[in-house]
């Protein structure tokens, strides 16, 4: 049931420290070296790849696009990001060595099923990420990394898109040690961070009154943006399908570096703008994030920043600021993604919306 919570969404965004944990429960050992004995795909299997193809639908395709960032970065193996339902159809590249990962909470999804039966019938391996035992999905895929949420009811996803996160981390990683493509003190070091998020996870729920407070003041708003770059495009992307799914409020995310090609004409006084500001780093992308901040600011728009809690440097442009725990780049989704539910589940709160039930839409799409 839903433990004194109004939704089960509001339930489900609460239990994400459990669900982070447990997405990660027993898959490496005490020194960080990995353990997924369930990808039953051999070790020779696992060098061979040469390309990984993710495919999913709505919420599962923005954990594929982090996924993406993570796995080319650590294995240097190309990645795309398929939407499912485009898939097939546009004839993909597919050999043996092609390793096809359907990602799907439910295990339902008829377009993601369709996508992974085209793979198969091209020769390619199939692993599924999905948080539903025994589901069709990775029933009839070679190999499953499970995400561990525990059953999710609200039909939009929150601890299910939390640990696809985790799944994807763990699988990149795992490739990594597999191929040697990262030595393992650094492979250990990215699973602490990771085995650090329950606890991060918690302080960003303990800002949750705020969050509320900024869903009451945009009650009216009729358009929303959101900007990120680099893990943080993803994040944008999840942060405005969160809003249309549950608010029915037009809202659209951006590359933060493509305003200047065209979004940024939409830019107009009062508009709330949220942008998450990548973790300050030896690369230029938080600068470039913080000049982006500027740009619309001068603009007249109002910006919700989410930022890293010690950056000072974007603070000034920030009209409100969402401040997040210190994690590395490419894990910041999991942080970044909190606050934008809570604002999404709020909104519709206040607009008198059925936030499980949204209209329309359904929790699994068993129909293509
Ligand atoms: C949609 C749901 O129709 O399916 C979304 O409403 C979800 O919330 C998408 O992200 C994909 O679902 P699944 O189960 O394949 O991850």
């Amino acid at each position: 049931e839903k433990d004194g919570y109004d939704w089960f969404m509001r339930k489900e965004i609460f239990e994400q420290p459990r669900a982070v944990a447990d997405a990660l429960l027993g898959r490496h050992t005490a020194s960080g070296q990995l353990q997924l004995d369930e990808v039953r795909l051999s070790d020779q299997e696992l060098r061979d790849i040469d390309k990984i193809i993710i495919v999913g639908c709505g919420t599962a395709a923005y954990a594929a696009l982090v996924a993406k960032y993570a796995i080319e970065h650590w294995c240097r193996i190309p990645c795309e990001v398929e939407l499912s339902h485009e898939f097939r159809y546009r004839d993909p590249i597919l050999t043996r060595n092609t390793l096809v990962v359907a990602m799907s909470q439910s295990g339902e999804t008829a377009d993601t099923l369709m996508a992974l039966r085209h793979a198969r019938t091209q020769g390619s391996k199939v692993l599924a990420i999905c948080n539903t035992n025994g589901s069709t999905i990775p029933r009839e895929s070679d190999a499953v990394i499970y995400t561990h949420a525990g059953p999710e009811i609200g039909v939009a996803s929150t601890k299910g898109f939390l640990t696809q996160l985790v799944a994807c981390y763990l699988l990149g990683l795992y490739l990594a040690q597999v191929r040697g493509t990262k030595f393992g003190d650094e492979i250990t070091s990215v699973v602490h961070e990771i085995a650090a998020m329950p606890a991060h996870l918690e302080r960003v729920l303990a800002g949750a009154d705020d969050i509320y407070a900024l869903a009451r003041d945009f009650v009216d708003a009729r358009t929303v943006l959101f900007l990120g770059r680099h893990a943080g495009y993803p994040v944008a992307l999840e942060g405005a399908l969160k809003l249309k799914e549950l608010a029915y409020l037009h809202a659209e995310g951006f590359a933060a570096g493509e305003l200047k090609h065209g979004p940024i004409a939409l830019i107009e006084e009062g508009l709330p703008v949220f942008c998450v500001v990548p973790p300050r780093g030896r690369d230029q992308l938080h600068d470039k994030m913080v000049s982006a901040i500027q740009e619309i600011r001068a603009r007249g728009a109002h910006t919700i920043v989410l930022a890293e809690e010690d950056d000072d440097e974007v603070a000034p442009y920030a009209d409100r600021l969402i401040r997040l725990p210190k994690v590395p780049t490419l894990l910041q989704p999991v942080v970044a993604t909190v606050p934008l539910q809570l604002f999404a589940c709020e909104l519709a709160t206040l607009l008198g919306h059925d936030v499980d039930q949204p209209r329309n839409l359904a929790k699994s799409v068993t129909v293509e």
